[in-house]
Formats: C-alpha cells, structure tokens, sequence
C-alpha cells in the first residue's frame, strides 16, 4: 500500500502549460514534484526550469511511468485526447492506494471542433474514463479543470480560483489539502467523481467567456456563501 502521505507528486506532461505550472506552484510550496514525460529528456529540461525559476527546489523529470512510480498522488496533464494512452501507459507503473488526478477537459477540439464546447463521454466524464481504466485500488480524483494554466505561471500573483475536487472521501480530502499549496486555490468538497462531467464542462464555457472578454490570462471561478 502506497503512503499517500509521501511528499512527491509526480505530473505526467508536466512539460505542457498547465502541468508545468502546477510544478512551479507545488515546487514553490516546498514539496518535491516528478515531471514526466513521454520523454525523459523533455522532463529533465522542465525540471531545469523549475530549479531556476525557484532555487532550491526539490524537483526532478523522467519518463511517465518512472515518475509515477515515485509519487503518491499523480497528476495528468496531458491533453484529453490522449489521457487514456498515457493511463494503459503506466497501468504498471501504478501500484494500491496511489490516487490518480484527472484534470481533462474533454474538449471537443479532439475530434476537430471547437474549444468552447465538450463532447460526451460514454462514463461520463474525463475522470470517469481514468477511473475505469485505473487498477483497482487505485482512487481517481477530479480537480483543477478550470484553473488557468496562464495564472499558475504568475507566480507573484494568487491565482484566485476554486478547485471542486471530486472522488471518494479519503482521496478527494487528500487533493483539497494539495489545493492549500498553492495560494489563492480554494479546494471545495465536489462529491462523486460523476460530478466531474459538470467541472469539466464549466472549462469549455470559460474559454468562451475568456474569448468574449479578451481575458488572455483566463477566468477563474469562486463560490460565495460558504463559511470561512
Ligand atoms: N492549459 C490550461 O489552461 C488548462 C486549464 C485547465 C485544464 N487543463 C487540462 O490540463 C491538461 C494539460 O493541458 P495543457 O494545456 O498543459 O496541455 P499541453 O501543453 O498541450 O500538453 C501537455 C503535455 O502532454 C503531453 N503530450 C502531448 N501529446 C501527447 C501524446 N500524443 N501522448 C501523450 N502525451 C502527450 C506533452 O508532454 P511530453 O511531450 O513531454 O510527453 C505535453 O507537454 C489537459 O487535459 C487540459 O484539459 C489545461
């Protein structure tokens, strides 16, 4: 049983926009981030990156499976299209209680279409697509679907956006602490992953507002009415 406790989380693509943001948010907090590739040279430059823009950051790269090998919570940054290749890639790579975070947005640019829209998914969502190719034993959570890849880069600036994170219990409660490291992210209780079909279509509405008001760093969401 893997200790979900353990510092490391390991981000496959997190040599793209809004994996290698995520590292330089989890790296500034001090945690120890994997990047991972497809390719472990690709990881090894970004990880550079990393270790520039933050000295003293405890950040490595190799290849996806290596790096999920190394962490307890693994995140998925690749684009939907190819979420469900890179999952049967490290199927053995994954090991029990080893959460796996989905944060696709099934975009309908993956069959040639428009980015303001999504298509369906036959489990219901991105994250449900993950969780019914995962191993068993290993927890699927959903989160960080609408935080904008341009905000987490900023990284003199909060990122002001609620994360809803989806899943079972335990796991979902593990990821809304995760949000914690990252200042101006708000972790909310999002319930069953099935809940993660609504999340990931607000995605694709956002990108239409973004477009509509010429915001080039991206809108978040906030919830009101909830206590302190
Ligand atoms: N960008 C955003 O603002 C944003 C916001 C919310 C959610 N998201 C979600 O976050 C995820 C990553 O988005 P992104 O914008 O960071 O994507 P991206 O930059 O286009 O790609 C991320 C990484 O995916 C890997 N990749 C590319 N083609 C692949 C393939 N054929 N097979 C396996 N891996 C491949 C690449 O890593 P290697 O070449 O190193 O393997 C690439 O660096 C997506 O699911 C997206 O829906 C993004």
């Amino acid at each position: 049983m893997t200790d979900t406790n353990g510092e490391a989380i390991a981000i496959l693509g997190g040599t793209g926009d809004q994996g290698l943001g995520l590292a330089l948010r989890f790296a500034k907090a001090g945690r120890r981030v994997v990047i991972g590739s497809r390719k472990a040279d690709r990881a090894v430059s970004a990880a550079e990156e990393v270790c520039q823009t933050i000295p003293g950051a405890d950040v490595t790269g190799c290849e996806n499976s290596e790096a999920t090998g190394q962490a307890a919570i693994v995140i998925i940054s690749v684009p939907f299209e190819h979420t469900a290749g890179t999952v049967k890639g490290i199927k053995d790579a994954l090991s029990e209680g080893q959460i796996l975070v989905s944060m696709a947005v099934p975009l309908a640019t993956a069959v040639g279409d428009g980015a303001m829209r999504t298509v369906g998914i036959w489990q219901g969502s991105a994250a449900e697509l993950v969780q019914s190719l995962a191993p068993s034993g290993v927890d699927v959570v959903s989160a960080f679907q609408n935080v904008s890849a341009h905000r987490l880069r900023q990284l003199d600036q909060p990122v002001d956006c609620d994360v809803v994170v989806s899943g079972k219990k335990a796991p979902r409660s593990k990821v809304i602490e995760l949000c914690k490291l990252v200042p101006g992210l708000r972790g909310l209780d999002g319930g069953p992953l099935s809940n993660a079909r609504i999340v990931e279509d607000i995605t694709a509405l956002l990108i239409g507002m973004n477009i509509r008001y010429k915001l080039p760093d991206g809108l978040g969401i906030r919830f009101t009415g909830l206590p302190e």
